[in-house]
């Protein structure tokens, strides 16, 4: 028995052009445009990628869409200025800054001197704090994607044991919190836990987030799981040619598991689309409007 493959380039496709349809509503019936701002530090290629990718989507869905991009060396008050700016600009409802920012700057500064209601990454200690507090909030995106994702396997997660694999503040944390709410028995790994393999082992629900090259294993998975797989990891093979893996040794897993995803194809197609949700969630907010259908 192989597992069943969730196709997260469909499953983010089918809601990016659910978020369209609602956009068409809010600007038809309140001539409201939700607006994403951007704003990419430096030349990190992986990040230019994901950048570009934001700003055609975001178009796509029939929002507007500000990048700016500002070089590696420019100052931290600077770019704390730009912030306040869109934060006061009411064209935008969501900022997002392109993690990770060159050394220099103070990252935990820049993203607490985002308006909350325009915290689109769910970033900002209010709304973490709102989000471990159980009540509603912006929550961070791709851990939105994971409980899609998972929720089309298994539409109610109450009492399933999970286990999160990472503990990082923009994936495996919050992930935590929204599996909590909704009502699974959770887990929290990381790299510096023991006997990672048994407590696996015990998981119907297996989130991997570490960013180790297909750390987990085949036979670390419960037969029927479903499994998440986090990761982006770029290999090189002995033919020089490059090649995407998760965190997850999918050949194996899939003979195993009873449905994963897949890398490339699962969760990385998921995190923009919810960007697109909150971006709308938070237009709506802002603007006095009732929570979007999305
Ligand atoms: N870099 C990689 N993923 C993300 C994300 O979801 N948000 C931000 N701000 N930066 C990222």
């Amino acid at each position: 028995m192989t597992a069943r493959i969730i196709d997260g380039k469909l499953i983010a496709a089918e809601l990016r052009g659910r978020v369209a349809d609602e956009v068409a509503r809010v600007r038809r019936e309140h001539g409201i445009t939700p607006g994403l701002a951007v704003v990419l530090v430096g030349s990190d290629p992986a990040s230019e990628v994901y950048v570009r990718s934001k700003h055609k989507q975001t178009q796509a869905a029939g929002m507007a869409s500000f990048e700016y991009k500002l070089p590696a060396d420019v100052a931290q008050h600077d770019l704390q200025a730009l912030i306040g700016e869109l934060n006061r600009d009411s064209h935008v409802h969501g900022i997002l800054v392109q993690l990770p920012l060159p050394k220099s700057l103070h990252a935990e500064t820049i993203i607490n001197a985002i308006d909350p209601a325009k915290d689109v990454d769910g970033l900002h200690p209010h709304n973490a704090g709102r989000l471990a507090g159980g009540s509603a909030a912006l929550s961070p995106c791709t851990p939105l994607g994971c409980i899609i994702l998972t929720k089309t396997v298994h539409p109610s997660l109450e009492g399933m044991n999970a286990i999160v694999i990472g503990r990082s503040n923009l994936v495996g944390r919050p992930l935590v919190q929204l599996l909590l709410n909704e009502h699974a028995t959770v887990t929290i790994a990381h790299s510096r836990s023991r006997h990672l393999k048994q407590l696996c082992a015990q998981a119907d629900l297996v989130y991997a987030a570490v960013g180790k090259p297909e750390m987990v294993r085949g036979d670390w998975i419960k037969p029927g799981a479903t499994v998440i797989d986090v990761g982006i990891n770029r290999l090189s093979g002995p033919d020089g040619k490059t090649r995407l893996v998760g965190d997850v040794a999918f050949d194996e897993a899939l003979k195993v598991a009873g449905a994963i995803t897949p890398v490339p194809g699962g969760v990385g197609q998921m995190t923009v689309a919810c960007l697109l949700v909150n971006t709308l969630r938070a237009a709506c907010a802002i603007h006095g409007l009732p929570p979007p259908g999305v």
